[in-house]
């Protein structure tokens, strides 16, 4: 096991109705005057807005709003809320919804005290100062709500870069498994997919002895394989609900991932289909990984072995190559059975994207023209992986 680090400040609020002492926890955090950051009118139509100004007013916190966050989110908004948070003297961001909304709101609090571009950070440049962010989470996909990262699209060029940094990890987490229940099913798969991929992205690990976390990931995973069918089939399932909400933290706080080196190449790919196709994130996950599996697996055939073995319940016959296959196609059964696509001609993907998509992944945004995961990839590598995803 390497050695690390790891910051976790995050205050978890779990459980139903707890929406309702939002006002509370921001002033409990310091904050007086609140950018409440919200999307597309999900949070207006629930009635869980109104809600969350009540709370605010109730405890005597001022605020403003910006909605209009899209899913895979823009550059435009984050300046229109940096130039509303100084304009406006906000000393405390909100976000009120899912990944989208929150990456939004980190990209603003961290834009809102820097002096330069906001866009250096997606750029490689490390976050360590923003203002304080609160979440209140109504989906449970992209990890965000515990996480020190953000994933905005470049409407310049529209390419979608990741930031990372302590300081845009939330003070606070409102994490009620209820305001998850008027997801469409897609939408909730597309959670499900998003959460396995995080998990899959550090249990594809060139790190020797990381027992403890490989039986964390598994342990995840094999919870997700349990829960997740259950909330495709019935989506008022509370206690399944409540299981994949905290799972989906778990599994992109980075409790999972400390001490070894972690993957992100399908993630990497997956960002290009996003941007490209404005497909959702976990539908373009479960179209890129069982195909990069197919081409990266002889790295550490031995590591794909125990994973289809302990996580797919498959037999060690002793011929790993099959082992690995026969793991593969029950994580490509198992995304199917809950609605996710089996390729990106089915939002859109076209074979003569694949040289542009495959560029961009590479030399995009200042990159070197390789992805350096659990395997490095060259352009060429990557355009077929695009090509098995046809
Ligand atoms: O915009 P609204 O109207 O709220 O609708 C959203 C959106 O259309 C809807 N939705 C969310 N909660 C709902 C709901 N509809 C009904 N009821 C609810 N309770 O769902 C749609 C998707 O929302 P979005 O926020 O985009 O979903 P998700 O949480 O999957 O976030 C995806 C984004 O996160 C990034 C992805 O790249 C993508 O841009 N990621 C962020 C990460 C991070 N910050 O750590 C890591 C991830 O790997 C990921 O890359
Ligand atoms: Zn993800």
């Amino acid at each position: 096991m390497d050695n690390f680090y790891f910051y976790s400040p995050t205050y978890f609020v779990f459980g139903k109705d707890e929406e309702n002492r939002t006002g509370e926890l921001v002033k409990k955090f310091g904050g007086s005057k609140v950018l409440v950051h919200y999307g597309g009118g999900s949070v207006v139509r629930s009635g869980l807005l109104d809600r969350v100004k009540k709370s605010l007013t109730n405890a005597g916190i001022e605020y403003v709003e910006l909605g209009g966050v899209k899913p895979n989110p823009r550059s435009g908004l984050v300046y229109e809320g940096i130039d509303l948070c100084r304009a406006e003297g906000v000393d405390f961001v909100l976000a009120v919804g899912g990944g989208s909304t929150i990456d939004s709101a980190k990209a603003i609090a961290a834009g809102t005290v820097y002096d330069g571009d906001f866009w250096d950070f997606y750029c490689g440049k490390y976050i360590d100062k923003a203002l304080p962010i609160g979440t209140i989470l109504t989906i449970a996909a992209a990890g965000s709500e515990g996480s020190g990262d953000s994933v905005i699209t470049n409407e310049n060029g529209m390419f979608k870069r990741g930031a990372t940094g302590d300081g845009i990890r939330p003070t606070f987490s409102i994490l009620n498994p209820q305001l998850t229940t008027t997801l469409p099913p897609y939408q909730t798969a597309c959670g499900i997919t998003d959460i396995m991929a995080h998990l899959m992205e550090r249990y594809l690990t060139n790190t020797d002895d990381v027992v403890t976390t490989d039986r964390m990931i598994e342990g995840l995973l094999l919870a997700m394989i349990e829960e997740g069918p259950k909330v495709i089939a019935d989506p008022l399932d509370y206690e399944a609900r409540a299981n994949i909400m905290w799972a989906g933290m778990m599994a992109h706080n980075n409790s999972c991932g400390v001490g070894r080196s972690q993957d992100w190449n399908s993630h990497d790919i997956e960002h290009e289909l996003s941007a490209l196709y404005d497909c959702a994130h976990g539908a373009g996950l479960a179209v890129t990984f069982p195909a990069y599996l197919s081409f990266a697996y002889k790295h550490d055939v031995k590591r794909l072995v125990q994973w289809a073995v302990r996580v797919w319940g498959c037999e060690d016959s002793g011929d790993d190559e099959a082992t690995v296959a026969e793991g593969i196609r029950r994580f490509r059964e198992f995304l199917k059975a809950i609605g996710m696509p089996g390729s990106i001609t089915e939002f859109g993907g076209k074979a003569e994207d694949i040289d542009h998509l495959a560029h961009s992944a590479c030399f995009g945004n200042g990159r070197d023209g390789y992805l350096h995961g659990f395997v490095k990839l060259s352009e060429d590598d990557v355009k077929e992986i695009y090509r098995r995803m046809l």
